[in-house]
């Protein structure tokens, strides 16, 4: 199967190169992508099936390059499943990724916070998910024999590749938290009912993304690690805080620095890793 988007892309890719590591760069982690050193930038405009993403700050291109010397893909801006399209509104994208040549794929997102030790300004690494939107992005695909997939959800956010990154943020003094991100649809925030839900069924952080992307990742063959850039304790949590994307986009600024760092600084262990090198 190939994505017509990866032709588009491979016409473009300088000679030699091939992405080792995808990134799916959410509010306020754009930056990142202009960090990419010298890089080939294409507008998703130009790419079938990449959906321009609707949300102010959610950019809408393709960066090729390096990022701390690996050779990656970023895209800078995803479109959502609150956006109005199925959930598997990734899927061109992120088989065009594969097809590409990555081998792993790095999420980020900015997230509500369920546990009050873990305040706004945090970075929390996903060692899990709990899927609350109902749905999930597999449902009607269909595998080589032409039946359903049935994929296995376990160690979906690769052991190997957060003890990586654990060690990246060990060396770097950044305090990274690990836990278990609970998916709602958005594109409402949660009630404050909601929140004391996933906090006792067993959730660290809430979000409107990143599931979808994952499930899909390990569909079509990549390691995944995803991180949350934590802008805002979950709703009723921190009574005098009325919930807004304006409020998400301003505060993810603050994690934004320290992620970003620990991305670049863990890249290329995770590239050994996806290479079979370590
Ligand atoms: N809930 C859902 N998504 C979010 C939140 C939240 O509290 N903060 C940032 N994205």
């Amino acid at each position: 199967m190939t994505e017509p988007s990866a032709a588009v892309v491979r016409a473009r890719m300088p000679t030699g190169f091939v992405p080792e590591i995808a990134l799916i760069l959410g509010s306020g982690l754009g930056p990142l992508a202009d960090a990419v050193a010298e890089a080939v930038v294409i507008p998703y405009a130009k790419l079938p099936g990449f959906p321009q993403p609707s949300v102010p700050g959610h950019g809408g291109t393709l960066h090729l390059g390096h990022l701390g010397g690996v050779p990656v893909v970023c895209l800078k801006g995803r479109a959502h499943f609150y956006e109005g399209h199925g959930s598997g509104v990734m899927r061109p994208a992120i088989a065009a990724l594969a097809e590409l040549g990555c081998r792993g794929i790095v999420l980020t997102n900015a997230a509500g916070s369920l546990d009050a030790d873990m305040p706004p300004g945090s970075l929390m690494m996903l060692n899990d998910h709990i899927n609350f939107a109902g749905t999930n992005p597999l449902i009607g695909d269909r595998g080589p024999d032409g039946g359903p997939i049935f994929l296995p959800m376990t160690d979906l956010y690769d052991r190997g590749i957060r003890e990586i990154f654990a060690e990246t943020a060990a060396g770097q003094d950044i305090d990274l938290f690990q836990g278990v991100y609970v998916w709602f649809t958005g594109p409402i925030f949660e009630t404050p009912a909601e929140i004391r839900a996933a906090r006792i069924l067993g959730g660290h952080a809430v979000g409107m993304s990143t599931v979808p992307e994952a499930i899909l990742a390990r569909r079509y063959g990549m390691k995944v690690a995803a991180f949350s850039n934590i802008t805002n304790l979950g709703a009723g949590m921190a009574p005098d805080e009325t919930l807004s994307h304006h409020l998400t986009i301003d505060r993810a600024r603050i994690g934004a620095a320290a992620l970003q760092n620990l991305l670049i600084g863990g890249l290329p262990a995770m590239a050994a890793l996806l290479r079979g090198q370590s």
